[in-house]
C-alpha cells in the first residue's frame, strides 16, 4: 500500500474506498471497482481533452505553467538556449545526459551522414500539385520513408531505434526544403556536411547558383535557437499523437508522420502562420484596437496568444523576443513587429485577456522571425516539425520502453440510443415475444 491516500466515499451505496497516491496521482483504474450496487463497469473518470489526466510517466520535460518554468531533462530552457546547439539539445532528449565532446562529435557526424534522401522520395516530391502545402507535403514524404525503410519496424531492437531515430532528426530538414523548393520549382539544393544543422537548412532553402552557401551567423544561430525552444514540451496535442501511435507498435516514420498532422492544426503548430496571416489582416497599428474589440466579443481568438499551460507567460516567448531583435538587426525592422508589439501592449492591458490569463505563446514571436528570415508562411508549421522531431522521438522511445504502457485504448461514456431495431426485425421479434406469451 501507498503512504499517501485518497479515501472515496460512494453517496450511492454509502460505500468507502481507499485508492492509493502514487507522485500525485490516482490511477483511473482504480476507480473501476466503485460500482453502483455492485454490478456495472465501474466508475470512471470523464476527461475529454485530458486537461486533468496524466497519460504516462516521463522524465524527459517538466513544465510548471504557474510559474513559467520549461526544463529538458532538468535543464532550464533558458540555459540551453543561451549554451547549447539543437544537436545537442535533440542528444540530450534521446539519451537523458548532455553528450561528451566525443559522443557530441559522434552524434553530429551521424546526424550529417544521414540527411541526403533517397532519389524516389525526389520524384514524389514532385508529383504534388504547385501549390501544395509543404506541410502536408512533409506529412506525406515523412510517412512515405517507412517503405523505404522497412528495417524500422523493428522497433524492439535498440539498434535500430537509434538508426531510425538518427535519420528522422537528419532527413526532417531535407524533406523540408525540399517541399519549400517545389513550391517555387526552384531545383532541389542537396545538403552540405560541411555547414551546421540550421546553417545546412539554410543552404537547402536559398543555394542559388553560388558554389558554396554561406549562411549568416546571426540567422543561423538564430535558427537553431528556434528549434531549442521547439524540440520538446511534454504531453502536447502532436506528442500524445506520437505515443498512441507508438503504442500500437506503428514503426517511428509512421508515428512521426501522424504527429506532424496533429502540429499541422491551426491551434497547434499551424498558429504561427495564422499569426502572421492575422498580422498582415489588421494592416496597421492604429487598427489593433478595433481588432482586440472583436477578439472580446468572441468573433476571433488571438493567436499566438493563451495557453493550455502557461497561464503567466510563456518562456520560450520571453527568449524569442530577444531573438527577433537579433534578427530585425540583420534583416532590417518589420513593420509586422510593430504591430505585434502593439498588439502584445493593448491586449496585456485588456481586461478580457487579464481575466482569462492569456500572454503571447512561442508563436507570437517565431513567425517574425521565419518572415525576416525570408521562409515563407506556409513553412512556419514545417519548421515547428523539424524542430519538434527529437522531442516527438524522445517521447516515442520512453513510451515504447515503459512497462507501464500499452496500446491507448481511452474509454467513452456512450450517450447514443439503447437497444433498438430494424422495422421488419422489431416486428419480428414481436411476434415472437408474443408466442412467447
Ligand atoms: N484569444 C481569445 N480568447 C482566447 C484565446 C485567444 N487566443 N485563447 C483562449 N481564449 C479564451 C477562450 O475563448 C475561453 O474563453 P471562455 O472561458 O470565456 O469561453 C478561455 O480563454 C479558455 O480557452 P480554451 O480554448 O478553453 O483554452 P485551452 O487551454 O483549451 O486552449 C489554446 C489553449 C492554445 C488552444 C488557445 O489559447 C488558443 O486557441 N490560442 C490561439 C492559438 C495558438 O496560439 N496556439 C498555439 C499554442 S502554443 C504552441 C503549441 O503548443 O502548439
Amino acid at each position: 500500500m501507498a503512504e499517501e491516500t485518497l479515501t472515496i466515499t460512494d453517496n450511492r451505496t454509502g460505500r468507502r474506498y481507499e485508492v492509493p497516491i502514487r507522485n500525485g496521482a490516482i490511477s483511473a483504474t482504480d476507480l473501476q471497482k466503485i460500482t453502483s450496487n455492485g454490478s456495472g463497469s465501474g466508475l470512471l473518470s470523464y476527461d475529454p481533452a485530458f486537461l486533468n489526466t496524466a497519460s504516462c510517466r516521463s522524465a524527459i520535460t517538466f513544465i510548471d505553467g504557474e510559474r513559467s518554468i520549461l526544463r529538458y531533462r532538468g535543464y532550464p530552457v533558458e540555459e540551453l538556449a543561451e549554451h547549447s546547439s539543437f544537436l545537442e539539445v535533440a542528444y540530450l532528449l534521446i539519451h537523458g545526459e548532455m553528450p561528451d565532446p566525443t559522443q557530441r562529435q559522434q552524434w553530429v557526424d551521424a546526424i550529417t551522414h544521414h540527411t541526403l534522401l533517397h532519389e524516389n522520395i525526389k520524384k514524389l516530391i514532385d508529383g504534388f500539385h504547385h501549390d501544395a502545402h509543404p506541410m502536408g507535403i512533409l506529412v506525406g514524404t515523412v510517412g512515405a520513408l517507412s517503405t523505404f525503410y522497412p528495417d524500422a519496424k523493428d522497433i524492439f531492437k535498440e539498434e535500430s531505434r537509434r538508426l531510425q531515430i538518427l535519420r528522422l532528426i537528419a532527413k526532417m530538414p531535407t524533406l523540408a526544403a525540399f517541399a519549400a523548393r517545389h513550391a517555387v520549382g526552384m531545383p532541389y539544393a542537396y545538403p552540405d556536411n560541411d555547414l551546421s544543422y540550421a546553417g545546412n537548412f539554410l543552404n537547402m532553402m536559398w543555394k542559388a547558383t553560388e558554389l558554396k552557401y554561406e549562411p549568416n551567423p546571426v540567422l543561423e544561430r538564430a535558427l537553431d535557437v528556434l528549434l531549442i525552444l521547439h524540440a520538446d514540451h511534454e504531453q502536447n496535442c502532436s506528442t500524445n499523437v506520437m505515443r498512441a501511435v507508438g503504442s500500437a507498435h506503428a514503426d517511428p516514420f509512421s508515428a512521426t508522420a501522424a504527429a506532424a498532422a496533429a502540429l499541422y492544426g491551426p491551434l497547434h503548430g499551424g498558429a504561427n502562420e495564422q499569426v502572421l496571416r492575422m498580422l498582415g489582416e489588421i494592416g496597421s497599428i492604429n487598427r489593433v484596437p478595433e481588432y482586440v474589440k472583436r477578439v472580446r466579443s468572441g468573433e476571433l481568438r488571438l493567436m499566438g496568444f493563451g495557453h493550455r499551460v502557461y497561464k503567466n507567460y510563456d518562456p520560450r516567448a520571453q527568449i524569442i523576443k530577444k531573438v527577433a531583435d537579433d534578427v530585425l538587426a540583420v534583416t532590417g525592422r518589420s513593420p509586422l513587429l510593430d504591430i505585434a508589439l502593439e498588439l502584445e501592449r493593448v491586449a496585456l492591458a485588456d481586461d478580457y485577456f487579464i481575466k482569462h490569463r492569456l500572454y503571447p505563446n512561442v508563436d507570437f514571436y517565431s513567425g517574425i522571425i521565419y518572415a525576416a528570415i525570408g521562409f515563407p508562411v506556409e513553412m512556419f508549421p514545417v519548421l515547428f516539425a523539424i524542430g519538434r522531431t527529437p522531442g516527438w522521438l524522445a517521447q516515442w522511445q520512453e513510451g515504447l520502453l515503459d512497462p507501464e504502457q500499452k496500446i491507448a485504448r481511452p474509454r467513452q461514456v456512450y450517450t447514443g440510443p439503447p437497444e433498438r431495431h430494424l422495422p421488419g426485425i422489431r416486428a419480428a421479434k414481436a411476434g415472437a415475444g408474443t408466442s412467447a406469451g
